[in-house]
């Protein structure tokens, strides 16, 4: 199953990936983690892409559809769940073009749905784990056990640069103008079903899981 995850910034898409791939073996084609990967290891796309992200803004669509095509590339068959691309109508016009390319088929696209207030609350108290990247939130859902990480078992968390208040409404803009206009691309296409990301963690995970079981369209 290839899946693909849309929705503001703070909507449950990373967390919601990390469930999907514990639980069903996919693999989380994240975009954000890619990029903050490149800026870790100090790469010049890494300190090419560092002020745009640290704005808020979304990086050009030539590198990022240059980013994510090797990693379609290298699926050989494994399910995918897509978090942060595309982000633009462009990027959803090229994924469709690489994933012809690679034989691979997009089976549901689902829009996470959140209010705005919300929004910001959750990502002024995410925190994430710095080994396996899993998202946390200081009220909503902290590790079971406190200070380890549920996933990989590490005791080191980051919060990011980019979970300013200033820079989420940046952020959320770039959803509005830049993003929001591909719900209507996969609509006309039959894959785009909507859940309500407001609910809990687990049942935003129930609504999904529905969703993958139910049949496509
Ligand atoms: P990216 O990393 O993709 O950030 P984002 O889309 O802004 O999304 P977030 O990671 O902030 O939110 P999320 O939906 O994953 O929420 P999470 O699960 O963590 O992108 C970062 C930057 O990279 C962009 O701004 C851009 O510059 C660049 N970029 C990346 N891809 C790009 C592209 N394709 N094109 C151009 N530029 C690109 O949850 C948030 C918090 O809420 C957590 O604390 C979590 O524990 C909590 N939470 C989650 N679900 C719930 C719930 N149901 N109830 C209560 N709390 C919850």
């Amino acid at each position: 199953m290839n899946i693909l995850l849309l929705g503001p910034p703070g909507a449950g898409k990373g967390t919601q990936a990390k469930r999907l791939e514990e639980r069903y073996g996919m693999i989380q084609l994240s975009t954000g983690d890619m990029l903050r990967a490149e800026r870790a290891s100090g790469s010049a796309l890494g300190r090419q892409v560092q002020a745009i992200m640290d704005a808020g803004k979304l990086v050009s669509d030539d590198i990022m559809i240059a980013l994510i095509a090797s990693r379609i590339a290298g699926l050989k068959g494994k399910g995918f769940i897509l978090d942060g691309f595309p982000r633009t109508v462009p990027q959803a016009q090229a994924l469709d073009d690489m994933l012809e390319k690679n034989g691979i088929a997009l089976d549901r696209v689902i829009e996470l749905t959140v209010d705005e207030d919300a929004l910001i609350d959750r990502i002024s108290g995410r925190f994430s784990c710095k080994s396996c990247g899993a998202s946390y939130h200081d009220r909503y859902h902290q590790p079971k056990q406190p200070g380890r990480c549920d996933i990989c078992g590490s005791t080191d968390f980051v919060r990011r640069p980019d979970d300013t208040a200033e820079t989420v409404k940046a952020r959320l803009e770039a959803y509005r103008d830049q993003t929001a206009p591909i719900l209507p691309y996969y609509r006309a296409k039959g894959l785009l079903r909507s859940i309500d990301g407001m609910a809990e963690i687990d049942a935003v995970a129930q609504q999904i899981e529905t969703i993958l079981k139910s049949p496509r369209g």
